[in-house]
C-alpha cells in the first residue's frame, strides 16, 4: 500500500506519521496512535461519537481525510484531561450525571469545549446548538445540558 507522511500538531505535540492517504482522521487516532477516546460510532458524519477539535471547531473525525490535517492543530479528548486532571466539563458530567454508557461522552465532551473556548456564557440555545450533531442515546440530553452550563460557570470562577 502507498503510504503518506503527515506532520500536524495533536494535543500540543508535533506528531509526523506515515499513513494510507485513504484513512480518516478518526482511523488514524484509534488505529495508528492508539487514542481511543475518540469513538467511532456511524462513520458516516450522523452521530458525533468521533468529535474532536480542529483548529478550534468541531468536526467529525471520521469524515475528515487524514492528509487534510497536514499543518493542523487537533485536540482530541486524552488532550482535555486526564484522571488526576480532570477538564472542568469532565468534572461536571461526572457530577450532573450527565454520563450513562458513556459512548457518545467524549464527543459532547469535545463539542462542548470548542463552544466553551469561544463563548464563555453560553445559553441554553447556544448549547442546543453546539451539541446538535451529538447523539446520546441514554440520557435525554438535560443533563448533558446542565454540565455544559456548570461547567461553564466553573471555568468563568477560575
Ligand atoms: S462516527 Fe463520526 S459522526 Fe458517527
Ligand atoms: S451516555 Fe450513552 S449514548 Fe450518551
Amino acid at each position: 500500500m502507498h503510504k503518506l507522511s503527515v506532520a500536524f500538531q495533536l494535543n500540543n505535540k508535533s506528531v509526523s506519521l506515515s499513513v494510507d492517504p485513504n484513512d480518516t482522521l478518526l482511523d488514524v487516532l484509534r488505529n495508528q496512535l492508539n487514542l481511543t477516546g475518540t469513538k467511532k460510532g456511524c462513520g458516516k458524519g450522523e452521530c458525533g461519537a468521533c468529535t474532536v477539535i480542529l483548529d478550534g471547531e468541531a468536526v467529525n473525525a471520521c469524515l475528515v481525510p487524514i492528509m487534510k490535517v497536514m499543518g493542523c492543530s487537533v485536540q482530541t479528548i486524552e488532550g482535555i484531561g486526564d484522571a488526576e486532571h480532570l477538564h472542568p466539563l469532565q468534572e461536571a458530567f461526572i457530577d450532573k450525571g450527565a454520563i450513562q454508557c458513556g459512548y457518545c461522552t467524549p464527543g459532547m465532551i469535545m463539542s462542548s469545549k470548542a463552544l466553551l473556548d469561544k463563548n464563555k456564557t453560553p445559553n441554553q440555545a447556544e448549547i442546543r446548538e453546539a451539541i446538535a450533531g451529538n447523539i446520546c442515546r441514554c440520557t435525554g440530553y438535560v443533563k448533558i445540558e446542565e454540565a455544559v452550563q456548570a461547567a461553564a460557570e466553573k471555568m468563568r470562577e477560575r
